[in-house]
């Protein structure tokens, strides 16, 4: 078994994306900026965005964090977002999810500019990715894209692939990227019929669901390539995948642990999206949203 850690992975891509901003600094020019909006006090969010905070300090990416109350309205969370959109110092504009139940999040996605758009949820990105332009891609499934180019699996022609889970940020655009890997694509859910039996014919399984330690050996045809994108709590509050490791990992050629594997690489995927929003910015161009006129 080929263990593939984004881990190792991420500090890759985080160690070249930093020599590319100590080249900007040794250059004198500006610095790439994220700016995150964290909205209210939910405790998971707080951790994701210090996260993010830090491996921003750590790649030489300038980054401000904009607290709200959980009470802010809507307005005044997209008073924010205009004016972030306007400033010719912000590369890239994060929102962090879950909003309070009082906005509604698909507006306030939409107000982002789409060239500043870093985490590929505005329509205009989704858009252009489903057609296969060039877009900002979102961070968790071009991380486990990338998570299967590192590990070898580059050209996916001929192999099936099941994705377990259809969510906007991870099910969806994962099928749609291996389809543009050439895999033959399965996406299923917890409505699927046979759903155990589905995946066991699948050469690359990417298992999105939120369910702890779901996927056992009975799903995992041999010799399978299995990526996994949960992260929950088992019984004893330990972190665990959607899939079951101890008894997956002997059946698979090759498994994403968790921790250490998809999770470095959305950060890792988000700073890469920053510099990349940064270089479309720097060529004068309205960036990845801009329509061709
Ligand atoms: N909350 C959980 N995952 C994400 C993500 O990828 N982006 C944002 N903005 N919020 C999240």
């Amino acid at each position: 078994m080929k263990l593939i850690s984004g881990k190792t992975i991420a500090a890759d891509i985080r160690e070249t994306l930093r020599q590319r901003i100590e080249s900007l600094k040794e250059a004198e020019k500006r610095l790439p900026k994220l700016s995150v909006i964290l909205v209210g006090d939910d405790p998971a969010s707080a951790t994701y965005v210090r996260n993010k905070e830090r491996a921003c300090a750590q790649t030489g990416i300038l980054s401000e964090t904009i607290r709200m109350s959980k009470d802010t309205t809507q307005q005044a969370l997209l008073d924010v977002i205009y004016r972030l959109n306007a400033d010719d110092t912000v590369d890239g504009i994060l929102v962090q999810l879950p909003l309070p139940a009082h906005i509604e999040a698909s507006e306030v996605l939409m107000a982002i500019e789409p060239g500043k758009d870093v985490d590929g949820f505005h329509p205009v990105n989704v858009g252009k990715m489903m057609t296969g332009m060039q877009a900002l891609l979102p961070c968790t499934p071009k991380g486990v894209i990338r998570m299967l180019e590192a590990a070898g699996y580059d050209d996916l022609s001929g192999m099936r692939a099941t994705v377990i889970g259809r969510s906007n940020i991870v099910g969806k655009p994962v099928a749609q990227l291996l389809l543009a890997k050439h895999a033959t694509v399965t996406t299923v859910h917890s409505h699927t019929a046979r759903i155990a039996e589905v995946c066991a014919e699948a050469d690359i399984v990417v298992a999105a669901i939120g369910r702890p330690k779901l996927i056992g050996a009975d799903w995992i045809k041999e010799g399978a390539i299995v990526i996994d994108v949960g992260i929950n709590r088992d019984e004893h509050g330990k972190l665990c995948g959607d899939v079951d490791f101890e008894q997956v990992k002997d059946k698979a050629e090759a498994i994403s642990p968790v921790p250490g594997g998809v999770g470095p690489m959305t950060i890792a995927m988000l700073l890469e999206n920053t510099l990349e929003a940064y270089a479309e910015h720097e060529k004068g161009g309205r960036g990845h949203g801009s329509a061709a006129v």
